[in-house]
């Protein structure tokens, strides 16, 4: 069936490679990454870079690239001189960038890509993404098109050791890049609220990762007014999602992530309007997120607890829809006057944000396409950070930088919950037009208990529009970043313990979306 044509397998290698070894590399793409400051020797790539950088027709700068053919003394099939600015993740990730449309050329079925000169951890890391990135292409529903064809990339650097730990983060972290950004793609129709729950499953079967899936009976029983509201409209059945990733002991307190995973957002009956309507199956993009973290702990394995929420459901207009002026109460008790059902994503997501505290959370982060508001604000670079807690927000800033995924940090003062006030209930879900993304954010907060919580509103980065659309996988590269770093800390100071030995993590992975 459709569902199982997948972005084909592609396989990383970290390999010891000084230019003079890079030549005879047998490969259709040799990428050679030259730097600021680079020091040619007497071997054939350094006196080609050398005469290209004298000639002016190559620079350092991060992009500027170079191609050439039958270069004498290489075997490579096709060799590019790219400039690699100062070797950041940034710079290197901005270099091969600039020639992405290569790594997708049919011919182009293994390549080299050299670090000329000493090479920095988080480049690494960046050149595993950015080719991962460059090549993915999404097929699931395109029977006739041509899938990835890169299946083979060797990362050489002139020192393995001192970069292989961050080598191996970036490889796991494609893995769950690419889950996500697979989810995120697939039409509303090929990721119902069961299709993602089955997704969830599937990941299961990956070592210390349990999956368990709530459908209406039991989301009822819980008193989830707020989400049973929104899922009203649907044919199809909700589902809550809940996944497991146990790499500490019991006593360690996890991270729970919440990811809205609306698979359809036509507005309800505060109906959108129609142009650009089918952009609303990337409504879900904060649940496929999550699921890509839990992918990517699958590969990675670090002694950590973290807990994965995601409530699952289509927002649609029927004669069974809730309302404008509905008043449905949420699982905390609190009651809301839904006077625009458009808001739909803080209502899934205030009953899960309750049901959060009953993990005891060492922190809360929800992930959510919550508000164009926020693409006004911040566009398609940075996502929206709203924190109530300054350590927690800190956090997820640096991790945002390290792994070139960023974000922004957006106020929560009070003043801005004042537009949320109803005469016929707790509160409104709406305020007005100004400040829509932070008043969106102060609804969420009046559901969150005693713990530091954050709120990614991930709008204006989950996805491109236009003629590249498609899901971008952000930001489960700040999500790992920050988990990895959680775990590093922990362990530092001896509050955490791995429970059995983490299992030799796998060099090379599988893209396996279901
Ligand atoms: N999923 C949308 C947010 C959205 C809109 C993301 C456009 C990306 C592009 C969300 O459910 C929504 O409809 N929000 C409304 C809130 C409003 C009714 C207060 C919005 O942003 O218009
Ligand atoms: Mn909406
Ligand atoms: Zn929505």
């Amino acid at each position: 069936t459709l569902a199982r044509r997948k972005t084909p397998i592609m396989n990383f290698d970290l390999k010891t490679l000084e230019l003079t070894a890079a030549a005879t590399e047998k490969c259709d793409l040799l990428v050679v990454l030259v730097p600021e400051g680079f020091r040619p020797g007497q071997d054939a790539l350094s006196v080609l870079a050398a005469h290209a950088l004298k000639c002016g027709d190559l620079k350092a700068k991060a992009g500027t690239h170079l191609q050439l053919y039958l270069a004498p003394a290489v075997s490579a099939r096709r060799v590019v001189l790219l400039g690699a600015g100062n070797g950041s993740a940034r710079a290197i990730r901005q270099a091969l960038q600039a020639i992405a449309t290569t790594f997708k050329l049919p011919q182009v079925k293994r390549a080299v890509v050299c670090f000329a000169g000493e090479a920095q951890p988080d480049g690494v890391s960046a050149a595993v993404q950015a080719v991962a990135d460059a090549s993915y292409v999404y097929a699931t529903t395109k029977p006739k098109a041509e899938a990835r064809t890169l299946n083979r990339v060797v990362i050489g650097v002139v020192h393995a050791e001192p970069v292989r730990e961050a080598f191996a983060h970036g490889v796991g972290l494609v893995a769950g890049v690419e889950f996500a950004r697979e989810w995120g793609n697939r039409p509303a129709n090929h990721a119902t609220p069961s299709l993602l729950a089955d997704a969830a499953k599937s990941l299961g079967s990956q070592p210390r990762i349990q999956c368990k899936v709530h459908g209406p009976a039991e989301v009822a029983r819980l008193g989830m007014g707020a989400f049973m509201a929104v899922a009203r409209g649907s044919e199809e059945p909700l589902r809550l999602i809940e996944l497991r990733y146990s790499g500490a002991s019991k006593s360690d307190a996890p991270v729970v992530l919440v990811g809205k995973g609306i698979t359809f957002d036509t507005g309800g009956i505060s109906i959108k309007p129609a142009a650009e309507m089918d952009e609303m199956k990337f409504d879900m993009c904060g649940a496929a997120s999550v699921l890509g973290v839990f992918r990517a702990l699958g590969e990675l394995q670090p002694a950590i607890n973290v807990v994965g929420l995601i409530p699952a459901c289509e927002n649609m207009p029927d004669g069974r829809a809730v309302k404008p002026g509905d008043v449905v109460t949420s699982m905390s008790g609190q009651t809301i006057e839904v006077l625009n059902t458009d808001a739909e994503g803080r209502l899934v997501l205030c009953d899960v944000l309750t049901y959060a505290a009953r993990f005891k959370p060492a922190a809360v982060v929800d992930i959510a396409t919550l508000t164009g508001a926020c693409v006004i604000a911040l566009g398609s670079v940075r996502s929206g950070l709203f924190a109530n807690n300054d350590v927690l927000a800190a956090a997820l800033s640096a991790a945002g930088d390290e792994a070139q995924d960023l974000c922004w940090r957006m106020p929560l003062d009070e003043d801005y919950a004042e537009g949320l006030k109803s005469n016929f209930a707790d509160m409104g879900n709406v305020a007005g037009r100004a400040g829509g993304s932070i008043t969106a954010a102060k609804f969420l907060q009046r559901f969150v208990g005693e713990f530091p919580w954050a709120h990614l509103d991930i709008a204006g980065t989950a996805w491109k529009s236009g003629a590249g659309k498609g899901s971008t996988g952000r930001p489960v590269g700040l999500l790992v970043h920050y988990l990895l770093g959680h775990a590093q800390q922990r362990s530092a100071t001896g509050t955490v313990k791995a429970v059995k030995p983490a299992l030799p993590s796998r060099r090379k992975f599988q893209s396996k979306p279901a």
